[in-house]
């Protein structure tokens, strides 16, 4: 008889985003007449940079010759595309990148999802609460923890980010093994200190452990002060993973281009206690199961690195920014405690008050969708996030709306 993973069978009933989805189809059908502005899924409105679009024309007209067509590529990705990489994201900021230590993928959920694989079942994971579920979830599915208890998984550590640390955890006094950490953060648009970062890159050395960070939203980070990669924190080369994508940057998300980097210097140990570099092991993952991105996806997310790239997507994250600096003043303004905003595109209201029963004031209000905090974790209620991923017509509106319902 084929058996299921039962581990499936631990995941939280519903999906987040799933329910609000079915709220405000809901709320649309009984009033068609007033539709809902959109504030609460974090993907991307405007149109890709046309320094990317052109590279995407030559490069599918490459595809309709004989002479440049290309087939598989390297499933790690074409070595024109990590050097920019390596050169741009990483030697330009003073940081230590082979080409060879970045891994072209598809997407970040993919890689932050998948790269779990590669570690024990049993080692002790510590994670944020709020956070981007996908590093619950794959732990959960891989067998990592045990029941969903009042809302949290045990056998998790979690790393709370609350207003009393300004949502940003500090380094726990127990050991962990596997730590995953997102600056600037979804849901809560914070962003981590050089201080804040060596005292976890400091934590993870002491303990042998390994810190996954996500840093998607690096690009609309505009303090100077504030790192923009783990790698810039001395040490972290022996310590880190980080993972980047091109949706946020650049308006991939339907396009899909991402990054891993994984540094030859990274170990982890058998249970004999000999070293293996997680290089190798990422490599025979990504080689086994994935196949490449598509070559005129690949040259599309390099023509983010010339000159007319860099100033399109500085351009489109400041147009983000803007939006997210309306939001947060507005909110602000309603008397609600903000953060984020200022160096992410998510704002992270503490709205004192049950986050879903908020959400639903806004659509029934205000006909706003934002996303109730409660969502993505416990310490995530008495919150909503608000996406500044949107046309600046609707952002105007949606605030508009929700000063007069709570007037
Ligand atoms: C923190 C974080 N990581 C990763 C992703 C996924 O990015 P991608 O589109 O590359 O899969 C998202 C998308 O919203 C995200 O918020």
């Amino acid at each position: 008889m084929i058996r299921i993973n039962e581990n499936y069978t631990k995941l939280k009933a519903s999906y987040l985003f799933a329910d609000i989805a079915k709220r405000v189809g809901a709320y649309t059908a009984a009033n068609p007449q007033s539709p809902a502005i959109r504030l609460g899924i974090g993907d991307v409105t405007e149109p890709l940079p046309p320094a990317c679009i052109d590279a995407l024309h030559a490069a599918t007209d490459e595809m309709a010759n004989r002479a440049t067509f290309k087939g598989y590529g390297p499933e790690q990705g074409y070595g024109f595309l990590r050097e920019l990489v390596a050169a741009s994201d990483y030697a330009e900021r003073g940081c230590r990148i082979e080409p060879d230590e970045v891994f072209i993928s598809d997407g970040s959920k993919c890689d932050c999802g998948n790269i779990q694989e590669i570690f024990a079942t049993d080692v002790r994971l510590a994670i944020p609460d709020p956070v981007y579920p996908v590093y619950v979830d794959t732990n959960v599915m891989a067998g990592r923890t045990g029941a969903n208890v009042d809302g949290r998984y045990e056998g998790i550590l979690y790393l709370d980010s609350t207003s009393r640390n300004g949502y940003v955890p500090a380094v726990p006094d127990a050991p962990a093994d596997l730590i995953y950490l997102c600056f600037p953060n979804n849901p809560t648009g914070a962003v981590a200190t050089r201080a804040q970062l060596e005292a976890w890159v400091a934590y993870a050395r002491r303990n042998k452990a390994v810190i996954l960070f996500d840093s998607a939203y690096e690009s609309y980070i505009r303090d100077p002060g504030i790192p923009r990669s783990i790698y810039e924190i001395e040490g972290a080369r022996d310590v880190a993973i980080e993972f980047r994508s091109f949706s946020k940057i650049a308006g991939f998300t339907g396009t899909r281009c991402a990054y891993t980097v994984v540094p030859k210097t990274l170990m982890a140990w058998d249970r004999a206690g000999n070293a293996h570099p997680l290089h190798a092991l990422w490599n025979r993952r990504h080689t086994t199961k994935f196949n490449g991105v598509a070559y005129p996806i690949q040259r599309a997310a390099a023509a983010v690195y010339s000159a007319e790239g860099r100033s399109q997507t500085r351009a489109l994250t400041d147009f983000y920014l803007g939006n997210a600096r309306l939001i947060r003043d507005a909110m602000g303004k309603l008397g609600f405690a903000c953060v984020g905003g200022d160096n992410a595109p998510y704002i992270w209201v503490n709205v004192g008050t049950d986050s879903w029963q908020f959400f639903d004031q806004m659509l029934s209000k205000a006909q706003v969708v934002v996303t109730p905090g409660s969502g993505f974790g416990k310490c995530g209620e008495g919150h909503v996030r608000i996406s500044a991923f949107n046309s600046r017509e609707n952002v105007e509106k949606a605030l508009a709306r929700i000063a007069a319902a709570l007037a």
